[in-house]
C-alpha cells in the first residue's frame, strides 16, 4: 500500500498525559513556558490540558490558547456536555483550537467503569462530538482502550463520530497491551474502512512497546502520533517524542515519512521539561539520556574518534547535544585521554600520553570517573600554572544578599576576592572572575547527579568564552558550588592555554 501523505502530525501531550505522571505536574506558568518551547520545536499540536480537572488546568489552556499562534492547541474533555463546554470555553482564544473528546469503547470499560451499554456509548459519543464541533473548528475523538475493543463495534463508533464531525480518530493502546503487529493490523483496517479520517495513535509504554507500536501504526497508515517529551505519562509513560521523531528521521529511507520537528531542539526541550518538573530521564534513555552519546569503552572511543559513524547512527548535534562526551574511566584508551586533554589545551608526547593513560586507568579503578581536575593533576608540569580552587565560602538564605569569597591559585600566586550575586553560585563565579582579574562569558552550565541519595555527587559541565576561545570544563563534588567552581576554573585554564598557543 502507498500513502500519499508523507507527513506525520506530531501531537504533543506532554502538558496533558505527560503531566499525569507522578511528580510531573505543572502550574499554568510552567505549562506556558513549555508550550513556547514546544512551538519552537515544531510540533503540530500541543495538548495543553484537561480543563474540567481544575481551575488551574482551565487557566493553563486559556493562557496557552491566547499566546501560541502557529501551532494547534488542544484541550481534552470526557464525552460529557459539561466537560466539552468547559474545554470549548478554555480554547476560545486559540488561533487553531482542537477539541479532543474521549469515551471508552472496550467491553471491560463500558461494563465495569462507565456502567453503560455499547448502544448508550454510541449515542453519547455521537452527541458529544456534535456538541464539540459546534464549539471548535476541529474535533478529535479518542476511543479509550481501543486496542482491546471488538473491531466491529470500534468501527461503528468511529464511523458515527466521523460523520458527526470528528476529523481525527484516535485509537489509544490505553493500557500498553498491544503488540506491534496487532496494533498495525487494527490501524490498517481503520485506514481502509474510514479513508477520509486521519487515524491517530496514542500508545502507553507498560510493556516498553509504545514507540514500536507507534512506528508499526505509521507503517500501517496512521498519520498522527500522540507522544510526550522524555516519554512521560500515566504509569510507564507514553510514546517518547524524541524517539519516534528520530526513528522517522534516521530511518527515513525505509519508513518514507517525515515530521516538521526541528530535531536540534530535542535535547534542549527535554532539559527544559526536566528543569521545570525536576524529573530527569534515566541515563541510558535513547536520544536525551545523559549517556545517549557517551562512550566509555576504549574500543568505542577509538572508533568514534576515527569516524563518529562507527558507533553513532546520528550526530549529537542533530538532536542538540553539544559534543560527544568521552567519559574517562577504566575502559578509556589513549585516544580518549588525548582528546580530552586537547580540549583542555594540553598536548603531550606519545610517551607522556601513554604514562598519563596508565595513571587515568589506575585512578579510575579507585574512583570510577576521572574529571578534568583529576586529569590535570596527573600532569605535574601543568599543576602550578593552572588556576585551582583553594577555598571558598558563600553566605545565602532567603533574607540575605548572596555573597561569596573565593581564594584561587594561579601562576603560583594566591588571590582572594569577594562578590555579591543573584544567588550563591552567581556570587562565587563573580568572585572567581574578580580574583583572577578576568571577565568571562558563561555560555552554558549544566549539572546532573551521578550517584543517588541526598549526598549525591553533582557533576557540573560549564562552557565559557574567554576572548575568542570557547572551552568546556567538567568536575564533580558532593557540593555543587565546589563542582561548579572547579569546572569553571578548568574551562578558564583550557582557554588560557588555547590563547597562549594561538599567540
Ligand atoms: O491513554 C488514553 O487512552 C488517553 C486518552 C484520553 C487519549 O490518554
Ligand atoms: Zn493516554
Amino acid at each position: 500500500m502507498t500513502f500519499p501523505n508523507p507527513f506525520v502530525t506530531i501531537f504533543d501531550t506532554t502538558l496533558r498525559d505527560g503531566e499525569q505522571s507522578p511528580g510531573c505536574s505543572m502550574n499554568p506558568g510552567e505549562k506556558l513556558r513549555l508550550a513556547r518551547q514546544l512551538e519552537r520545536l515544531g510540533v503540530d499540536v500541543i495538548e495543553a490540558g484537561f480543563p474540567i480537572a481544575s481551575v488551574a488546568e482551565a487557566q493553563a489552556v486559556e493562557r496557552i490558547s491566547g499566546e501560541i499562534r502557529t501551532v494547534r492547541v488542544a484541550a481534552l474533555a470526557r464525552c460529557k456536555p459539561k466537560d466539552i463546554e468547559v474545554a470549548g470555553k478554555a480554547l476560545r482564544g486559540a488561533a487553531r483550537p482542537v477539541l479532543h473528546t474521549f469515551l471508552a469503547t472496550s467491553a471491560i470499560h463500558l461494563r465495569d467503569k462507565l456502567k453503560i451499554t455499547a448502544a448508550e456509548a454510541l449515542v453519547q459519543a455521537r452527541e458529544g462530538v456534535a456538541l464539540a464541533r459546534s464549539l471548535a473548528s476541529e474535533v478529535e475523538f479518542s476511543a479509550e482502550d481501543a486496542s482491546r475493543t471488538d473491531y466491529t463495534y470500534l468501527l461503528e463508533v468511529l464511523r458515527a463520530v466521523h460523520e458527526a464531525g470528528a476529523r481525527v480518530l484516535n485509537v489509544p493502546d490505553t493500557v500498553g497491551y498491544s503488540l506491534p503487529h496487532e496494533y498495525a493490523e487494527m490501524v490498517a483496517k481503520l485506514v481502509r474502512d474510514i479513508p477520509t479520517a486521519v487515524i491517530s495513535v496514542h500508545c502507553h509504554n507498560d510493556l516498553g512497546l509504545a514507540v514500536a507500536n507507534s512506528l508499526a501504526a505509521i507503517g500501517a497508515g496512521a498519520r498522527q502520533v500522540e507522544c510526550t517529551i522524555n516519554g512521560i505519562g500515566e504509569r510507564a509513560g507514553n510514546t517518547s517524542l524524541e524517539e519516534i521523531v528520530m526513528a522517522l528521521k534516521v530511518r527515513r529511507e525505509t519508513l518514507g515519512v517525515e515530521t516538521r520537528v526541528k530535531t536540534e531542539l530535542l535535547a534542549p526541550t527535554s532539559a527544559e521539561l526536566s528543569t521545570v518538573t525536576g524529573v530527569w530521564p534515566q541515563p541510558n534513555k535513547a536520544i536525551v539520556g545523559r549517556n545517549a552519546f557517551a562512550h566509555e569503552a576504549g574500543i568505542h572511543q577509538h572508533g568514534i574518534l576515527a569516524n563518529p559513524l562507527t558507533y553513532e547512527i546520528m550526530t549529537p548535534a542533530s538532536v542538540g547535544v553539544g559534543e560527544t562526551l568521552l567519559v574517562l574511566g577504566k575502559h578509556s584508551g589513549r585516544h580518549a585521554v588525548e582528546k580530552r586533554l586537547r580540549g583542555l589545551g594540553v598536548t603531550l608526547t606519545v610517551a607522556q600520553l601513554e604514562d598519563v593513560t596508565t595513571r587515568v586507568k589506575e585512578l579510575a579503578d579507585r574512583k570510577k570517573f576521572v574529571y578534568d581536575d583529576d586529569l590535570l593533576s596527573l600532569l605535574d608540569h601543568h599543576a602550578e600554572r593552572r588556576p585551582t580552587l583553594i577555598r571558598y565560602q558563600t553566605l545565602s538564605g532567603n533574607d540575605v544578599i548572596p555573597t561569596a569569597t573565593v581564594e584561587v591559585e594561579a601562576h603560583g600566586q594566591r588571590r582572594t576576592a569577594s562578590a555579591v550575586g543573584n544567588g550563591p553560585l552567581d556570587a562565587a563565579l563573580k568572585a572567581t572572575d574578580a580574583a583572577l582579574g578576568l571577565s568571562l562569558e558563561l555560555l552554558d552550565w549544566h549539572t546532573r547527579a551521578v550517584s543517588s541519595g541526598k549526598d549525591a555527587l553533582a557533576e557540573v559541565t560549564v562552557r565559557v568564552r574567554h576572548r575568542d576561545q570557547e572551552t568546556v570544563g567538567q568536575a564533580a563534588s558532593t557540593d555543587s558550588i565546589e563542582a561548579s567552581l572547579k569546572a569553571y576554573l578548568s574551562a578558564i585554564g583550557a582557554a588560557e592555554r588555547a590563547i597562549e598557543v594561538a599567540a
